[in-house]
């Protein structure tokens, strides 16, 4: 097995390969089956910066598929805020486990981890950079989605929304999707948290189609909207990220103007709840277009296979199948 650490090292055949042992993942993730197939494997959840998705999901999975889990979360619970390298971190945790997923606030920072551990890592998010395997389980998403009205993904229109600049999530899906044909990217924000331009860059090369704009507009041809937070702990000053928060807005007033009637639409989440930002109102969660909860639970899918390929045991998964009990 070896590394997850970015986007880049997938093409579009291996994004099949995962997705075709997500599909047959179901049954365990419904708890309709069991499977031992990691008996005795030990992950390192290793989360340094606030997670509840990705982190349990990764926990679940590796969980799902017979493993068990040992978790670190936060700096200050953990040597490193004594001072200690990720690079001995790294190198002492891994005689620990038999895989590694891990999440930093510091861009650069898993993959410096990996530099160390003798096992392979997978990045859960490292600061602004990088989300992979959050697009990967948005890309199997918007298949699924986009499968149920009847297209694919290539030729399809996405509008991402909100700050750009420092959501890794967007930056790791615009990446993916630049491996496909034809995309229309309408990118909304603040001129200030515009998409960077090494992600512009990609998608230039790749052919596509970039809008770029500081409206809260949309496009009625649309087949997704793709809303994210403002990342406040990536600003220097909280009272800077207080000039964006609430600004772009996704409510039910604004998707039935902007939007077509069967506009999917997707969030990262967290959503930001707080009156004051309030990027996606709960007054759309009632609409069956809101996809952001089969996002969530498309990760354990996702994560259930990426370990099932890292650790080579995709093909015995059925194998060791066994009884459930309750
Ligand atoms: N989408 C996501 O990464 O959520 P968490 O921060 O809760 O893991």
């Amino acid at each position: 097995g070896s590394n997850i650490l970015s986007v880049d090292q997938f093409d579009i055949d291996s994004i099949q390969t995962i997705f075709a042992i997500a599909d047959r993942m179901q049954p365990y993730a419904r708890r309709q089956k069991r499977t031992k197939v990691l008996d005795g494997a030990i992950l390192g959840n290793l989360f340094f910066e606030p997670s509840t998705r990705t982190r349990v999901s990764f926990g679940t999975a590796f969980n799902l598929l017979g493993g068990e889990v040992r978790e670190t979360t936060g700096m200050e619970s953990s040597a490193l805020a004594k001072g200690e390298s990720l690079y001995d971190t790294a190198r002492v945790l891994s005689s620990y486990s038999d895989v590694i997923a891990m999440r930093h606030p510091k861009s650069g920072a898993v993959a410096e981890f990996a530099e160390g551990s003798r096992v392979p890592v997978i990045n859960g998010g490292d600061g602004a950079n990088e989300h992979p395997t959050q697009a990967l389980l948005d890309l199997y998403t918007i298949k699924k989605e986009l499968a149920y009205h009847g297209h694919g993904v290539d030729g399809m229109h996405i509008c991402m929304m909100g700050d750009l600049k420092f959501g890794r999530t967007v930056h790791s899906l615009s990446r993916l999707l630049a491996m496909y044909k034809d995309i229309r990217f309408t990118l909304i924000s603040p001129r200030e948290l515009a998409m960077p331009d090494s992600v512009l860059d990609v998608l230039a090369k790749a052919g596509h189609r970039v809008t770029i704009t500081d409206q809260v507009s949309g496009s009625s041809d649309a087949d997704i909207v793709y809303q994210t937070r403002i990342q406040q702990e990536r600003f220097t000053t909280p009272q800077e990220a207080d000039l964006y928060r609430g600004k772009f807005r996704l409510n039910s007033e604004i998707y039935t103007k902007h939007y077509k009637p069967n506009t999917v639409i997707m969030h990262p989440l967290p959503r930001d709840s707080r009156a004051e930002a309030n990027e996606l109102d709960n007054d759309l969660n009632q609409n069956p277009n809101l996809a952001i909860f089969r996002q969530a639970d498309n990760g354990v899918l996702i994560r259930m296979a990426l370990f099932a390929l890292t650790l080579g045991v995709a093909e015995q998964v059925e194998k060791y199948e066994c009884d459930v009990n309750w």
